[in-house]
């Protein structure tokens, strides 16, 4: 029994089960009024489907939002497969997976996400035209891509710190000190960046060798993962996992400005308004995270690595855009940016 307004304002949600293959998912398609809905497909062991829809429901929502601040001509939407993908995966299941995206007949666009790879999508593509990520040729620097869009989403946060930077501080990122939470696909990439700006870094990861790699090679001071939110920092750049700001952490920042690439970065959109009252700059997570859309954009249409770098470069003017915006009419940054992103997908 769905509650009426279940749903979150949705434009499709369908649900699909193959016995074969033992697929059982959802594809939630939230607004196309901008274009056909894209977004990853995660698989992940939901321990139930009203789990599954919850998830599916709030990440396409997130993927409108994202695309229409990223100036992309499409929709947000998302997949889930109910599943654990280490053992429940099948080339049975990713081609029955390919028809149900076919089904939806182009309004949602399937790319990966947790779970899915690359060599996934290919094999859904065989039942879809909608399948993307497959035929990723350059990055954004020009060289060849694998279809991985870590290392536009990083160099767009890249953009998007030293924007922030730039607004909080009026200076470069010479000698600004960075705290990075995770340095996996991004972070690391991102603490690659900053370290050739001229950037001191501290870094965290539950992982051991990755932050000795950055040890190594950026210099960078390593602190324990419950810490690296509360150091003496100038930036606070959350690259983990989702709800970083929440009610139990906010009050230990000494960061003045928060730009990382997770997302869901706030627990809940209160922890945006605290932060402006804390006078910590915060940078929307899917404005600076949206490099990797921006990329799969890009590899879809006729275009170029230069084209592409200009798009995720402007990533850094929507930002300064909405600091101007959330300063004039003294309103929380991550407001700011839900309202302008609904100007443009609802036209208001
Ligand atoms: P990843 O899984 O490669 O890296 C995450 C890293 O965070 C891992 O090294 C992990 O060990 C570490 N980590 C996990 N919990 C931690 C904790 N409590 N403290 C410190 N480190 C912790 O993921 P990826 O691809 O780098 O993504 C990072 C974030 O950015 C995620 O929130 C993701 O949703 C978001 N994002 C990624 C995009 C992409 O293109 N890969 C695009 C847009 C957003």
């Amino acid at each position: 029994v769905f509650e009426h307004n279940a749903f979150d304002g949705h434009e499709h949600v369908a649900f699909y089960q193959d016995n074969a293959s033992g697929l059982k998912a959802i594809i939630a398609v939230h607004n196309t009024n901008l274009g056909p809905s894209l977004g990853g497909c995660r698989m992940w062991p939901y321990a139930n489907s009203e789990e599954a829809l919850k998830d599916v429901l709030r990440l396409s929502k997130g993927m409108t939002y994202k695309a229409a601040m990223a100036n992309l001509p499409q929709g947000g939407g998302k997949s889930v497969i109910i599943g654990d993908p280490r053992k429940d995966k099948s080339e049975a299941m990713m081609l029955a997976m390919g028809d149900f995206v076919q089904s939806l007949g182009g309004k949602y666009i399937c790319a990966e996400d947790s779970g899915i790879s690359v060599e996934n999508l290919h094999v859904m593509s065989q039942r879809t035209d909608f399948a993307s990520g497959i035929n990723a040729k350059f990055r954004y620097d020009g060289s060849p891509s694998d279809g991985n869009p870590a290392p536009s989403t990083a160099y767009g946060v890249f953009v998007g710190v030293k924007a922030s930077v730039a607004h909080k501080f009026n200076s470069s990122l010479e000698g600004v000190t960075v705290a990075i939470q995770g340095l996996g696909h991004v972070g690391f990439r991102l603490a690659e960046h900053l370290h050739k700006a001229g950037a001191k870094l501290i870094v965290a990861d539950i992982y051991p060798d990755n932050v000795a790699k950055a040890e190594q090679e950026f210099g960078a001071k390593v602190v324990a993962a419950d810490e690296i939110h509360a150091v003496e920092c100038d930036v606070f750049a959350p690259c983990a996992m989702g709800a970083s700001i929440n009610d139990s952490t906010i009050d230990a920042i000494k960061a003045k400005v928060v730009a990382g690439a997770a997302n869901n970065q706030l627990a809940e959109e209160k922890h945006g308004e605290m932060l402006r009252a804390k006078g910590i700059l915060y940078a929307p997570d899917y404005v600076i995270n949206a490099g990797g859309v921006i990329d799969i954009y890009h590899q879809r249409i006729e275009s170029t690595a230069e084209d592409m770098r200009k798009h995720i470069e402007g990533i850094g003017t929507t930002l300064s855009e909405i600091f101007t915006r959330a300063e004039s009419e003294g309103t929380a940054a991550n407001i700011v940016a839900n309202t302008i992103a609904e100007e443009r997908f609802l036209g208001k």
